[in-house]
């Protein structure tokens, strides 16, 4: 099969597609027929530098296949499967050192994916397991209730628009933060409020710094509780998507200094119940995927180059089979 795999190391690395083996299917394991990938920053953050190694590790995991993100139609069940059929139109996200979504096969444990959504392509469900679940468990573990107001910070990106979208199908009231290109984009997926951040000193200005958000999602790395505590409640939430160790030292100082007012990072897993909450906001169509950009598998290196400039608005998609739009055509009529 072919498949996308990193070659070289850091600012060196590309991608290349090579021929490889079919993936093994563990008994607790589906094969997916992949339709569709899509990028996340991780993969150039993490998954080249990891790739690196791979050699070092006696070839355990070579060659090592890049992606997370697939949407695509189980060809092959391990013995312990119940939850999935034969032709079972899928989504989800293999992970962490699992990453092998962008390529033509891919074997998935049953509990990282749920049946896609009916009412959108394998492209656009490739979109959503990553961003979308980071956003809903960010959701989660910062406790918003309907009512709530929220900040949305890089509220144009892949996370971004997913979250702007959960956040009001919970029935929060949103504020968006992104530049002033993406500001009729986020106002048409639902934000109450959009705050163009290149022309508005939101952090600091009188207007918007006013203890008035319970909740501040950080989907650009850039900020901390400390950065955003005067626009937060005296018990709000500050939740980062940012994983790394300025993030963790951050929170730990932050939790420290401010009392009652809480920081808390989200690190991504993937869950079929969380998959199948979000087929739901997809279906009721309260929820739909913003696709900056659509690549071949033999084009995936000019999509991670569009991922690594920051700008994308939306997701950037890999589309790994061609027939996939007829298929989702004779699904949904
Ligand atoms: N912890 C986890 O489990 C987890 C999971 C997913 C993602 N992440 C991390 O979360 C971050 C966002 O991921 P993503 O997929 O959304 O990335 P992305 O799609 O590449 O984000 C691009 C967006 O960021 C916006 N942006 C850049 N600078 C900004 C600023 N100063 N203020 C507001 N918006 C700004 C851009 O908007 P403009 O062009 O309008 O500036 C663009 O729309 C990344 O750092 C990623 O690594 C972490």
């Amino acid at each position: 099969m072919k498949a996308a795999t990193t070659q070289g190391f850091g600012t060196n690395a590309v991608l290349i597609v090579q021929d490889t083996k079919r993936p093994p299917v563990g008994p607790d394991e589906v094969l997916v027929e992949v339709y569709a990938s899509s990028v996340n920053p991780k993969d150039w953050k993490l998954n080249f530098n990891i790739s690196a190694f791979m050699p070092k590790l006696g070839g355990l995991i070579t060659p090592f296949i890049i992606g997370d993100d697939l949407a695509g139609i189980v060809v092959e069940k391990g013995s312990k499967v119940t939850g999935f059929e034969l032709g079972d139109e899928v989504y989800g996200m293999n992970m962490r050192l699992r990453t092998t979504a962008c390529a033509e096969y891919a074997s998935i444990g049953q509990r990282f994916i749920a049946h896609k959504p009916k009412n959108i392509t394998f492209k656009e469900a490739a979109s959503v397991p990553l961003a979308a679940q980071t956003a809903l468990q960010a959701f989660q573990i910062g406790g918003l209730n309907s009512g709530d107001k929220i900040l949305i910070v890089g509220a144009s990106g892949g996370v971004g628009t997913f979250a702007v979208q959960i956040a009001k199908a919970m029935g929060a009231h949103v504020t968006g933060v992104c530049s002033g290109r993406n500001t009729e984009m986020v106002t048409r997926l639902g934000a109450d409020e959009v705050i163009d951040y290149t022309t508005q000193d939101y952090l600091n200005d009188s207007a918007s710094n006013n203890k008035s958000f319970d909740m501040v999602l950080d989907a650009t790395s850039y900020e901390s509780l400390s950065s955003c505590s005067s626009l937060l409640k005296e018990n709000g939430i500050y939740v980062t998507t940012a994983g790394n160790g300025t993030a963790h030292l951050n929170l730990i100082k932050d939790n420290l200094r401010y009392r009652k007012q809480k920081s808390k990072v989200v690190i991504v897993d993937s869950i079929t119940q969380d998959l199948e909450t979000l087929k739901g906001f997809i279906e009721q169509g309260l929820v739909k995927p913003v696709v900056d950009g659509e690549y071949s598998l033999e084009n995936i290196h000019d999509a991670y180059l569009r991922s690594k400039t920051g700008r994308a608005a939306g997701k950037i998609v890999i589309n790994i089979k061609e027939s996939e739009e007829k298929k989702t055509e004779s699904v949904t009529g």
